[in-house]
């Protein structure tokens, strides 16, 4: 039997159905249906903000982000997913990387401060709460209005995370999640942008419209809406949320009571909850990752270097500072499986892999 990386939640089909039913008799399939007003309301009370523009995926959320506010010089992390970086580089966005915080593996404020003193152009600083872990909040809020630039949260892992009792959504000029089938809460494509003010969300739901307003187009838009049959699937899967989050948190701490004296995690932010997204290790070198790797793929345990490489070597043209850290870290992470259809068992016999791979009698 293999243990996989990731597995949907699956939306519950008698639910589902009701809401298709209900679809198909109005013929309102998509344009800001009855359904994506239910999940945008549902979604704020849920997450505890304003301003959220449902868009059809993360990857567009950011790029409708960095148009609406305008951002055209940003600085960002080379340790993210690909589309933190490519959804810039498509918007024509004079892009730089910095390093990232050794202990949390987030964009480090310090290195953006330096970068931002070097380059006056800098407009927008685009950073990643990585698995779902906060970045400096207060920092990046600071060195934003000492700057006059524009802070963007990539918070696609952050779904349901909270510094204190403030959702960290509420940080910066906006933040996007993505709605991705394999996410915590997900609509199988999809996704959303928080903006902290209200005119920039008026203006991004234009944006995502072909920039359509009362007949007439405005700007240069794009097509970003969700559909209705996709609103359906968040709703469904909405209504089993604090069960979705509560089990995949339940694994996260497991995971942590077995490994966390053995190998390297990042450092949490001290006032955020987690929400199980991901189960990242960081092992001493890359040679005892390739014997946990060998000994997880000998029990049929699937395991994701993630994020590997580096994104300044995918994007070798973009202008990077020294990046040591996050080729570092790079190279000696891996992220456990972790899903809302994964047990304890499972957690337990993954982790007792774990450990066989870093006692393995180095070849
Ligand atoms: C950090 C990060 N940013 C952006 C995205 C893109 O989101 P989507 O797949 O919804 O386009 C992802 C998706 O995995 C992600 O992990």
């Amino acid at each position: 039997m293999t243990i996989a990386l990731n597995s949907p939640v699956v939306p519950k089909l008698s639910k589902l159905t009701r809401y298709l039913e209900q679809i198909n008799e109005s013929g309102h399939f998509t344009n800001f249906g009855p359904l994506h007003h239910e999940l945008t309301r549902r979604l704020e009370a849920y997450l505890g903000v304003k301003n959220l523009l449902l868009i059809s995926n993360g990857t567009l959320a950011l790029q409708v982000v960095y148009k609406t506010l305008g951002i055209t010089s940003a600085i960002t992390t080379p340790f993210s997913f690909v589309a933190t970086t490519s959804s810039l580089l498509w918007q024509g966005i004079d892009t730089q990387f910095c390093d990232i915080d050794r202990n949390t593996y987030n964009l480090s404020p310090e290195k953006v401060r330096e970068a931002i003193k070097r380059d006056p152009k800098v407009n927008g600083i685009i950073a990643t709460h990585v698995y779902g872990n906060p970045c400096d909040v207060e920092e990046f809020s600071r060195l934003a209005s000492n700057n006059n630039v524009k802070v963007v949260y990539d918070a696609a892992h952050a779904f349901g995370i909270k510094v204190g009792d403030k959702s960290v959504l509420n940080y910066g000029d906006a933040s996007i999640l993505s709605f991705h089938a394999t996410k915590v809460f997900h609509t199988i494509e999809g996704g959303a942008i928080v903006f902290k003010r209200k005119e920039d969300y008026e203006k991004a739901k234009q944006l995502i419209n072909f920039a359509i307003c009362k007949g007439e187009v405005t700007d240069v838009g794009i097509n970003a809406k969700l559909n209705e049959y996709q609103c359906a699937v968040g709703l469904t899967v909405l209504d089993d949320i604090d069960e979705i989050l509560t089990h995949r948190a339940d694994l996260f701490a497991l995971y942590k009571e077995c490994l966390n004296d053995i190998v390297e995690l990042p450092k949490w932010h001290s006032s955020a909850n987690t929400n199980g997204a991901y189960f990242p290790i960081c092992l001493g070198s890359e040679a005892e990752l390739s014997r946990v790797a060998e000994e997880l793929s000998k029990r049929n345990i699937q395991y994701r270097p993630y994020f590997k490489p580096s994104l300044d070597s995918v994007f070798s043209d973009v202008k990077a500072d020294i990046l040591d850290i996050s080729r570092d870290i790079s190279n000696r992470v891996l992220c456990l499986p972790l899903h809302y259809n994964l047990s304890r068992a499972d957690v337990i016999e993954v982790s007792a892999a774990v450990k066989r791979g870093m006692s393995c009698p180095v070849q």
